[in-house]
């Protein structure tokens, strides 16, 4: 490991079952026993991976690290290892967690794309870890991106805000990322940002994208939007609804695109879209 530390782009990768002894323990704790040999420092670890997921921890503070390993915990021993982790103040107190299949960060929806010149990008669900990626994105956004996403000139994006985008309940909700990974450095950066949010009265979702300005219209957008209506689709939804600033060109041209039943009404400055998929009852 340490060789693999030291080596011009070495990475190191330490890959281990979530649980031993037949399920019965986690392999991965809050703590160390007491007395126990340690022969591998945090210093010289990259990634970390269980049948649940990859954690890159290099470079990350404690909290960071903390959360990276929890979500690829098994998830039977995460509420305990969250609560464990917030007694030892290696986490936020208020960290928000969905325990249970709710909570469970669908790996079947990790799926490639290319960008239109050709770039690849990966596009998964958002995880319980992705706190400190979500808060550089957004720093990221011109003040116009911000503006136009959240229909409000707020900017800053503390704790409490970004928790909303990170725990999520998988079955009525979906956050979508785009992220590119730097091949030297194993470094993933969001580029944009899909989601939705299911409204069970009316079988609907409300959508919301965001990429960042300088991948802006390159084709992100509509591949997210194809995205997101195939998953709602599947979930049986009918159609969704969205807010856009009557101004936001590039928005209505993507929804106006995708070939829904498309209404609008406008209230101020905004337009409140819904658009139904073709077909549906
Ligand atoms: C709106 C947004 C999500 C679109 O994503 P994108 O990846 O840039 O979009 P795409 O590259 O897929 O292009 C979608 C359409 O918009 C058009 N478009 C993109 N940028 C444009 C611009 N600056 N001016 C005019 N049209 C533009 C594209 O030409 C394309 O239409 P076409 O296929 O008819 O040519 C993105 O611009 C964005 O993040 N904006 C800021 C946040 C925001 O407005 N969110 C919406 C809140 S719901």
């Amino acid at each position: 490991m340490r060789g693999a530390a030291l080596a011009p782009g070495g990475k190191s990768i330490l890959a281990l079952p979530s649980t031993a002894e037949e399920g019965q323990v986690s392999r991965i704790v809050p703590l160390l026993d007491y007395g126990a040999g340690v022969t591998l420092t945090r210093g010289d670890l990259h990634y970390v991976v269980t049948e649940y997921g990859i954690a890159y921890l290099h470079g990350k503070n404690i909290r960071e690290r903390a959360m990276a390993l929890i979500a690829i915990a098994h998830p039977k021993f995460r509420p305990h290892l969250v609560q464990e982790a917030k007694k030892h103040n290696l986490i936020y107190k208020d960290q928000a967690f969905i325990p249970g299949k709710r909570g469970e960060y669908p790996v079947h929806l990790e799926t490639r794309r290319d960008m239109r010149d050709g770039t690849p990008y990966l596009v998964r669900p958002v995880r319980l870890s992705d706190e400190g990626l979500l808060k550089d994105f957004f720093y990221s956004l011109t003040d116009q991106s911000i503006y136009r996403r959240f229909i409000s000139r707020r900017k800053d994006m503390p704790h409490e805000r970004l928790q909303e985008f990170v725990v999520i309940d998988y079955t009525r909700q979906m956050i979508l990322l785009a992220t590119v990974t730097d091949e030297k450095t194993g470094q993933e950066t969001v580029i944009a940002i899909g989601q939705y949010g299911t409204d069970e009265e009316t079988h609907t979702a409300e959508v919301a994208f965001v990429v960042r300005d300088d991948h802006q219209n390159r084709g992100i957008g509509t591949q997210l939007l194809a995205y997101i209506t195939f998953l709602a689709k599947r979930q049986g939804l009918l159609g969704f609804t969205a807010e856009v600033l009557v101004d936001n060109e590039p928005m209505m041209r993507l929804f106006e695109n995708a070939g829904f039943d498309l209404s609008r009404r406008r209230e101020e400055g905004v337009y409140e879209l819904t658009m139904r998929f073709r077909g549906a009852e």
